[in-house]
């Protein structure tokens, strides 16, 4: 599905307050027109100027009651399996953002990350928001309210991130190490952001639309959705530029798609989709489409165990960052 010219002028423009009424689905298509035009990195930190929002502006009192009063038990479960990989996600990619930061070496590039760091810093306490005010979740601090909402963290989210953790571990070890950050780039901007986030932003935003519940959480997600096109598109054209200058990156690229599929095929129960209006066969198209896009607006030609792996995956609601 391609959005036109106007759909796209529309959520590129929209204020804090009009997401509220944006349609998600033309802000997952804004993620994507915007990659084939392979914007440079002071594009994106311009736009970021443009569209940064004020965390303290949302009012979750709606939200609060909906919970209470408008959601089942079911609705309530699945939901929570699948915004806790956000919850989590968020403020593990706060923190282990820096070794890309210190390991690339461009200026532009390195002035773009400060804002995507501002970007999941502000996400991590829309967050803690969320689950504070709406969920009834509370704690000393960030990781307070993180320790509770553990209980729905999936094993494919703990999977993700600590191969990301890891990477990035060895990163600080060895900066100069250009293939280790081309497999971090592809883990966290490719997988993490291009395929688990706008998979969970799609299902969870749309659900909230078919219900007309949760207020809050769509403005404040949507706007989520509206910041990862930016940090989307910045690694899709951090790869693309990487693999002309180097064409064996694919191999980086191809073994952080193998890594997060195997972890995918992994779990230790099943989530259930169809309290948010998805059957797991709808998730999985979403999923896969998600990560088909990327991977051919890149030019990569996935080998053919990837494409097997990513067929049979049972994705997870893993969660993104
Ligand atoms: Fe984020
Ligand atoms: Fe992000």
């Amino acid at each position: 599905m391609a959005i036109d010219i106007e759909a796209e002028r529309v959520v590129e423009r929209a204020s804090f307050r009009e997401m509220r009424t944006v349609d998600v689905n033309d802000v997952i298509e804004y993620v994507h027109a915007g990659i084939q035009q392979w914007p440079t990195s002071r594009d994106l930190y311009d736009k970021y100027a443009i569209q940064r929002w004020n965390v303290q502006e949302l009012d979750f009192t709606q939200d609060r009651i909906d919970w209470e009063t408008k959601l089942s038990n079911d609705e309530k479960e699945a939901f929570l399996y699948v915004a806790t990989g956000f919850h989590h996600g968020e403020r593990q990619v706060e923190v282990d953002l820096w070794p890309e930061f210190m390991a690339i070496d461009n200026d532009e590039d390195k002035i773009f990350l400060t804002s995507q760091m501002e970007d999941e810093a502000r996400h991590t306490i829309f967050f803690d928001r969320f689950y504070r005010e709406v969920v009834g979740y509370d704690g000393e601090g960030i990781r307070g309210v993180l320790h509770q909402s553990y209980a729905h963290a999936t094993p494919g989210l703990v999977g993700a991130f600590a191969y990301l953790t890891h990477l990035g571990d060895r990163i600080r070890q060895n900066p100069e190490d250009r293939h280790t950050l081309v497999e971090f780039i592809a883990a966290y901007h490719l997988w993490i952001e291009g395929v688990g986030a706008l998979t969970v932003m799609q299902t969870t935003l749309n659900f909230c639309r078919r219900r007309g519940v949760l207020p809050g959480y769509y403005q404040g997600f949507n706007a989520t959705t509206r910041d990862e096109s930016r940090h989307v598109q910045f690694g899709t054209s951090v790869l693309h530029r990487m693999l002309h200058e180097d064409p064996t990156y694919v191999e980086d690229i191809n073994r952080a798609l193998r890594v997060n599929l195997a972890i995918s095929s992994v779990a230790a129960f099943r989530v259930q989709y169809e309290p948010l209006g998805y059957t797991e066969e709808e998730f999985q198209g979403i999923f896969m489409n998600q990560l088909m896009r990327k991977t051919r607006a890149i030019g990569l030609e996935l080998p053919q165990d990837i494409l097997e792996a990513a067929q049979n995956v049972r994705p997870e609601a893993f969660g993104g960052g």
